[in-house]
């Protein structure tokens, strides 16, 4: 039996395509042996991003997103990529509560991605669009 294997998805960036790449990338990931919690977990960190790629990045004008997710072995990696605005300072993105919409957001999206996900790495650039790699490992809940 293989060990590794890949998907690949490009969507435009559409609120309604937010709920399918939350299904799909779980769907994809029950390949893998996780408890009911751990993929829920995946599906709130991937509800999370692609958000935040459609809401922030693209600011609901039209855009693609691409998912590239892979596993090996027991580690799981999911990257969702954007070409929109870009975040200026990734430190202060990630803190909790913050939010460059706050008569409307929460801050919180970031935080639930660290939180749910064993590894969480942003890249981005202004102008060029931001990338959000998250790596989760079966077997490391903690009870
Ligand atoms: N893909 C992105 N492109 C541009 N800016 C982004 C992107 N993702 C996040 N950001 C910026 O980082 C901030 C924090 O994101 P986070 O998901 O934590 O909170 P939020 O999206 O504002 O609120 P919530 O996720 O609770 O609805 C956003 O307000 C936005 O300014
Ligand atoms: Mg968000």
């Amino acid at each position: 039996m293989t060990t590794t294997n890949w998907i690949k998805l490009e969507i435009p960036s559409d609120t309604r395509n937010v709920a399918f790449a939350r299904t799909a990338v779980a769907l994809f990931a029950s390949q893998l042996d996780w408890t009911l919690d751990e993929l829920e977990d995946i599906k709130v960190a991937v509800s999370e991003a692609v958000s935040n790629s459609v809401i922030h990045g693209y600011g609901l004008q039209d855009g693609i997103i691409h998912m590239d997710v892979s596993y090996q072995g027991s580690e799981l990696r999911i990257r969702i990529e954007d070409f929109g605005k870009g975040i200026e300072d990734l430190e202060a993105a990630q803190e909790v509560g913050y939010t460059s919409i706050p008569e409307e957001r929460m801050g919180l999206g970031f935080t639930f991605m660290h939180e749910y996900m064993d590894e969480v790495l942003v890249t981005s650039e202004l102008g060029m669009g931001t990338t959000v790699t998250m790596i989760k490992r079966v077997g490391q809940q903690e009870s």
